[in-house]
């Protein structure tokens, strides 16, 4: 019997998704329906009841749902209590609702492996300080970078998850991050990851050059059909820059793993959605 699953959002519409898991399950035989769906605000805990008791197996949450998921989900991987939001849903064998989190580790597969950027022992500037941010700290924090600072238009923000992301830590562990605002003092950085939602306006935040090191490579976790302002920034700066279409892809492959456990290929699907 097919398997049913689906993507819940609003707006939806433009979702990727259901092209990226059909190219999945094409590619590996998996027996899979995979749908879109439109969720009114408020009604997300209803829609995502009425999916699971209909039979299906497993869901992809995102804008504006991902807080709700995570009240939803009946248990939660590590990661999803790090990123504190939830962008999968699993129904287990015993019939309980399983909540996890894959775009963290879908952005630090992107960088390292699909762009080759080592994060290790490198300065690491992270813009904003909302639900993107938060999700991908931990993996990022795992890959042992020499410092992260966590600039934000709103300092207090940026405090907020440095103080979240160094509770319990040794005083050693907790040197390695930093908040700032925007006016950045510091020493350039190698890797510089925009996680503000400035570009969906097409904004950028108020940066000076002097933040990219000679060598920077700059990420933008949005991506587009043209560079974003932030990204068109860095590249007129010299720096070398990725969307983050590679992270979109690779946190639907993680996600396909957890609910298949099966690793699809994921080259070949970006190639696809960049032509
Ligand atoms: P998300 O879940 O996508 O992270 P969010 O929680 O609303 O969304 O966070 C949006 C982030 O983008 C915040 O860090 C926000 O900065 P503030 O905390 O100061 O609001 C940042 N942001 C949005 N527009 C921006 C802009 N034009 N310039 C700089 N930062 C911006």
């Amino acid at each position: 019997m097919t398997d049913s699953y689906a993507v819940f959002g609003n707006p939806i519409a433009h979702s990727k998704s259901p092209i990226i898991h059909a190219e999945f399950a094409k590619q590996t035989g998996e027996d899979i329906a995979y749908d879109r769906q439109l969720v009114e605000e408020g009604k997300f805990i209803e829609a995502a009841r009425d999916f699971f008791t209909a039979g299906g197996c497993g869901l992809n949450i995102t804008v504006p749902f991902k807080l709700d998921a995570f009240s939803f989900a009946d248990q939660l991987t590590h990661r999803a209590q790090y990123a504190g939001a939830v962008n999968t849903l699993k129904k287990m064998p015993d019939g309980k609702i399983l909540g996890d989190n894959t775009d963290g580790a879908g952005l630090l597969c992107d960088i390292t492996k699909n762009l080759g950027w080592i994060i290790r022992g490198k300065r690491v500037l992270v813009l904003g300080a909302g639900g993107a941010v938060r999700g991908v700290m931990a993996p990022l924090l795992a890959e042992n970078p020499q410092r992260i600072v966590i600039a934000n238009r709103t300092l207090g923000k940026a405090e907020e998850l440095v103080k979240l992301f160094t509770a319990g830590k040794s005083a050693q562990d907790s040197k390695i991050l930093r908040a700032s605002s925007l006016q950045i003092h510091a020493r350039p950085f190698d890797i510089v990851i925009n996680g503000t939602s400035a570009s969906l306006g097409g904004a950028m935040p108020d940066l000076s050059p002097a933040i990219l090191a000679s060598d920077a490579c700059c990420y933008d976790m949005m991506y587009g059909k043209e560079l974003t302002p932030f990204l068109q920034w860095a590249k007129n700066h010299g720096a070398k820059v990725a969307d983050g279409l590679g992270m979109l892809v690779e946190q639907a492959a993680e996600s396909f793993y957890l609910w298949r456990n099966v690793r699809p290929e994921t080259k070949p699907v970006m190639q696809l959605l960049r032509e």
